[in-house]
């Protein structure tokens, strides 16, 4: 068991920057990631789509093995995350995406917490569940910022027009005073910098791949689930391979990714 991958999912590739982050923390661990992007955009779906996918791609997962699974993506993560838990076997860990962010909050005393994300992510109101259970001191302001996702995906990041799309976002009233920003999306960290640079120093911003890849590590390690080969692998599937996938996946992973494509949905 303890030498098994760590099975990571998300709609698309956006959650490689999870991936990348567990790579970060867990060098030794291997990966197995499943991009669904012959659904993606999970942020446009409906909350039974949504779940729906995420329980087959689980199945997925576990048929290959794998001894923990991490839901890579914030859409999936507020509308499947019960039913995921439930299929998997009670020895298999299964981490999603919000929960620890949302413990990162515990200890403050006050202030007001902007969440973006995709429209699926926001109307969970997961994050705001969440939080104001975990700390009542805190305010929590959420903000649909649906175009970003696609933005990114298309490798528009840090060109004018991005600019343009961030500001208008980040202008939003929704945002006003707010001394934390929580990037609800796991494409965000590709733009992490031009929104610090637009809240210059006031405000706080919470990336949560390595907050999760930290929950992995600590978990796996209290539940003897380390591996012990001295070996990692790692291996890239997708449910729809297309060149611009290929090459937008070494940018969020941050090292090369060979897409195999899996034909899950074509059976
Ligand atoms: N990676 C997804 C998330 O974190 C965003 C992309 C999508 O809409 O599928 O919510």
């Amino acid at each position: 068991m303890k030498n098994r991958p760590i099975g990571v999912f998300d709609s698309g590739i956006g959650g490689l920057t999870v991936a990348h982050a567990l790579r970060e923390a867990l060098p030794n661990e291997s990966l197995m990631y499943l991009g669904d992007t012959a659904h993606l955009p999970y942020g446009d779906k409906s909350d039974d789509a949504i779940r729906s996918f995420s329980l087959r791609i689980t199945k997925f997962l576990l048929e290959k093995g794998a001894k923990a699974i991490v839901i890579a993506c914030n859409s999936a993560s507020s509308h499947a995350f019960d039913a995921v838990r439930e299929l998997v076997p009670d020895e298999i860990p299964v981490f999603n995406v919000i929960d620890p962010v949302v413990e990162s909050l515990r200890g403050l005393e006050k202030g007001i917490v902007g969440v973006i994300g995709t429209s699926a992510t926001i109307r969970s109101h997961m994050y705001r569940s969440k939080i104001t259970l975990a700390n009542p001191a805190l305010i929590v302001s959420e903000l649909p910022t649906p175009l970003l996702a696609h933005m990114i995906e298309e490798g528009f990041f840090t060109r004018s027009v991005s600019q343009a799309v961030i500001s208008e976002y980040l202008n939003d009233p929704a945002l006003d005073g707010i001394d934390h920003l929580i990037l609800a999306c796991t494409h965000y960290p590709l733009i992490q910098d031009q929104i610090q640079s637009h809240f210059q120093k006031e405000v706080k911003i919470l990336n949560s791949a390595e907050l999760v890849a930290l929950e992995v590590k600590e978990v796996l390690e209290k539940k003897n689930l380390l591996t012990n080969s001295g070996e990692s692998n790692y291996q890239f599937f997708v449910t729809d391979f297309t060149e611009s996938f290929d090459k937008s996946a070494d940018h969020f992973f941050q090292g090369r990714v060979e897409l195999e494509e899996v034909k899950l949905w074509k059976e």
